[in-house]
Order: structure tokens, then C-alpha cells, then sequence
């Protein structure tokens, strides 16, 4: 594996300026190499092992980025668009540097958790078909979602173009149909969401955001028609376009809030409000890295 690097490119990855401003700044003096002044802006140093000092400020090196996104409504999950706003703005400069992008794509309209790393790796990995990696949704949904959509979820929904999609579990948290469904099916008792983000804040997300949320229509005229809304939890084993919605409405039925909760063993950190992030801790990408060995079915 390459080490070594030069000088004024391991400061450039760090974002502390343009290869011009550096090498200035290196030939002025400004930066110190294991205690001795240099003036070489393409000195070949180790980013990890050398002790590089600029200003007075000692530098530490990494290359890769790891955030955990709660992507709200309204952004594409892109790294650059001509039309919509993308994620990568949700992030600040000194980040941007590291060239991070999503790991996979939620819609323009669906909020939750999104990865954002330049590990090209990583993302594979995780989005690699072959690996199954579950992602967990919670939605609103038009209509009385109950046990007959569970058990046709269970065994793959047809989709609009023919496809069938794999075993998939769906849990009823609120319906108005479900209690007593459940009980006549004898398995009452799954409805526990993995997440405390409640069906009332779902509404609430669609009222306080409207123009940012599709099926606002919908939406309105389901309730206006006396439509039932229906409060579920998701998870998936694969990532298709539109997947969640097209399985609804697959069942005749319309998402009109999603939001993703889980990524295999990542949940999201619920302390994060839509378009607030942090990096990963050591231990969740640990976990991460860990989960694609363990869980990888070929
Ligand atoms: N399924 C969808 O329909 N949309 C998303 O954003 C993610 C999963």
C-alpha cells in the first residue's frame, strides 16, 4: 500500500487550501516535518507517521469520512444537480473535502437515515445485492394495511414491472383495522416499532412541510374521503427503485410518509433532526464492517 504522499496534497486533502496557497505557505516556512522547518512543498512525507505542524497546528491525517445523515425532506440524494438541492449540502466545507458521497439513494421526499462516505469499499459492500443488507422503513400509509399484506409481504410482492421481490417483514403499528386482525390471526404482539418516531410526528412532518412531501394531494384526499391511515414498519432485504411505494402499491395502497430508520446494524441516531449529521463512531463502523462478513449469503 502506498504511504507516502506529498506535503502540500496531504494538506489540500485536509481542505486547508488551495495547492497554490500551500506551497506558498511551505516555502514561507509555515509548516515544521518531524520538528524541522521545511521549505519543499512536494516533499514525500508518511500523512500517518510523520509529525506535520502548520502555523503551530499539528495535523492529523486521515482519508476517509464516515456521516451519519438524517437526510429531511426536499433534498436529492445526489452529489451534484442541476435542479434540486443535493445532501452533500447539508454538510460543511471542511467535509466536503473528503469527496464523501451517499451510500445508496433515498427519494426526494423520504427522510431518515443516510451514510455518506468516500470509503468506495463500504458502500459497495453495503449495497451490493448479492449481501441482503436489511434496511428498515417507517411509513404512513393510505389505506388499512393489515394481515393479508403482511403475509403478502412476507412471501415477495409483484411489482409494477413484473418483478417479485424478496421475503420482506412488515409490522402494523397502528391501523384501525389491525388489533382485531391480529387477534383473529392469533399473532398479536407485532407491533413494536425498533424506532420511537410516532405516527401523530409523521403528520405532523406532512403538515409542517407540505410543499416538500408528495402525495400531498393524496394525502389530503384520502383523509378528506375518510380514508384510514395506517402506521408500519418496513424491512427489506434489497434496494429497488421506489421499493417501499411500489410495494404498496402493489396492494393497492399509497405511501405518503417514509422514513428510513435502520441500515443492517446501524439505526439512526434519533438525537439527529432532519439535516443534522455526525460522524460515525469507531464502534458503529466496526459494526458495519463486521456485519457485511458475517452476513454475506454467497
Ligand atoms: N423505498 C422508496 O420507495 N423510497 C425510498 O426513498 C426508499 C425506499
Amino acid at each position: 500500500m502506498k504511504t507516502k504522499m506529498r506535503l502540500d496534497k496531504m494538506l489540500g486533502n485536509l481542505g486547508y487550501g488551495t495547492r497554490s496557497v500551500l506551497k506558498a505557505l511551505v516555502r514561507k516556512g509555515a509548516v515544521t516535518v518531524n520538528g524541522a522547518r521545511v521549505k519543499e512543498p512536494g516533499m514525500q512525507i508518511d500523512p500517518h507517521a510523520d509529525e506535520v505542524v502548520l502555523e503551530g497546528e499539528r495535523i492529523v491525517y486521515r482519508d476517509t469520512l464516515y456521516v451519519m445523515l438524517h437526510k429531511p425532506a426536499g433534498f436529492v440524494s445526489a452529489t451534484e444537480d442541476n435542479r434540486d438541492r443535493t445532501v452533500l449540502e447539508l454538510l460543511p466545507e471542511e467535509l466536503r473535502v473528503f469527496s464523501p458521497f451517499p451510500v445508496g439513494r433515498l427519494d426526494k421526499d423520504t427522510e431518515g437515515l443516510l451514510l455518506l462516505t468516500n470509503d468506495g469499499k463500504l458502500s459497495h459492500d453495503l449495497l451490493s445485492p448479492r449481501k441482503h443488507v436489511p434496511k428498515t422503513y417507517l411509513a404512513l400509509v393510505a389505506g388499512l394495511v393489515g394481515s393479508e399484506d403482511i403475509a403478502t409481504f412476507a412471501t415477495g410482492v409483484t411489482l409494477d414491472d413484473g418483478y417479485v421481490t424478496l421475503p420482506a417483514a412488515l409490522r402494523v403499528l397502528s391501523s384501525p383495522k389491525i388489533e382485531a386482525d391480529l387477534a383473529a390471526d392469533g399473532i398479536a404482539g407485532n407491533m413494536r416499532a425498533s424506532s420511537t418516531f410516532t405516527m401523530d410526528e409523521a403528520i405532523g412532518r406532512l403538515d409542517t412541510f407540505p410543499a416538500l412531501l408528495t402525495n400531498r394531494t393524496s394525502w389530503q384526499e384520502a383523509v378528506a374521503a375518510g380514508e384510514p391511515l395506517s402506521w408500519i414498519e418496513l424491512t427489506i432485504a434489497e434496494g429497488k427503485y421506489h421499493q417501499v411505494k411500489r410495494m404498496f402499491e402493489a396492494v393497492g395502497k399509497k405511501v405518503l410518509y417514509l422514513r428510513r430508520t435502520e441500515m443492517g446494524p446501524l439505526p439512526l441516531d434519533e438525537t439527529l433532526a432532519p439535516g443534522q449529521w455526525r460522524e460515525l463512531a469507531e464502534d458503529e463502523l466496526e459494526r458495519l464492517r463486521n456485519y457485511k462478513k458475517t452476513e454475506d449469503r454467497t
